[in-house]
């Protein structure tokens, strides 16, 4: 299991994440939209994010992977200008009709339509959970490319023990595991230094430790 994480080559991951989503968009939404009104702890991380980066005025955040847009919305509210980016076009479809006020876009994380240096800050909340481990590297390096140096990035992701990442059976598509540690030294690799990270233990009916790394670009 651990070798197949890391040898198996799926150049149909993006494809079977898209149409996954695709087709549980909307109860996605009725289930999750809501959610930060519970979530105090995920709240006050994106109100600090939400700080620095107005503090450090280098550009908006790209919530990158976005879903149905609650948390784009919650962010942009806090005061920097934010705009969601999501594989799945029923995702988007759907963010926009909640938000119309704000911009959605189709896109994957792995070829962002964005010029270098153009962000003040990148959110990405429990959605590089469905890359498959070899091409996270890729994908970090691609958020160092859009953020401005000084920039800074959230991570959201389902905590794991294991040193290496550990597939498991999410309910919608694909998923993988990371321990804060791994994952942080992955971020760093890709260039990025840790300003804080928060592990919180599961509520009622989640299975997994959350974690969240908040990075930033020197
Ligand atoms: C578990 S949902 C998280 C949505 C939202 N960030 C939240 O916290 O509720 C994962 C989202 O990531 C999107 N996603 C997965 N892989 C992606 C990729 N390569 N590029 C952009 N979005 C992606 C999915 O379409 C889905 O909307």
């Amino acid at each position: 299991m651990r070798d197949r994480v890391f040898t198996v080559n799926r150049p149909s991951a993006l494809h079977d994440t898209k149409t996954a989503y695709d087709a549980v968009a909307p109860l996605y939404a009725e289930l999750f939209s809501d959610v930060l009104d519970s979530l105090p702890m995920e709240r006050a991380l994106l109100a600090a994010f939400a700080e620095l980066v107005q503090a450090h005025d280098a550009g908006p955040v790209a919530d990158i992977g976005c879903g149905p847009g609650h948390v784009t919305a919650h962010v942009h509210a806090l005061g920097p200008t934010t705009f969601g980016i999501d594989l799945s076009s029923e995702m988007v479809a759907l963010a926009r009709r909640a938000h119309p006020e704000l911009r959605f876009d189709e896109g994957s994380m792995t070829d962002l339509d964005l010029a270098d240096g153009t962000l003040g800050g990148v959110l990405a909340l429990y959605s590089v959970i469905h890359t498959p481990p070899a091409r996270l590297p890729a994908v970090f390096a691609e958020f160092q490319r859009v953020l401005a140096p000084g920039g800074h990035l959230l991570l959201g992701f389902f905590a794991g023990d294991d040193p290496l990442p550990q597939e498991f059976d999410h309910k919608v598509a694909l998923a993988y595991r990371w321990s804060p540690d791994a994952l942080a030294d992955l971020l760093r690799r890709a260039g990025f230094a840790e300003v804080a990270r928060l592990l919180r233990e599961p509520r009622e009916g989640e299975r997994f430790q959350q974690a969240h790394l908040l990075m930033r670009k020197p």
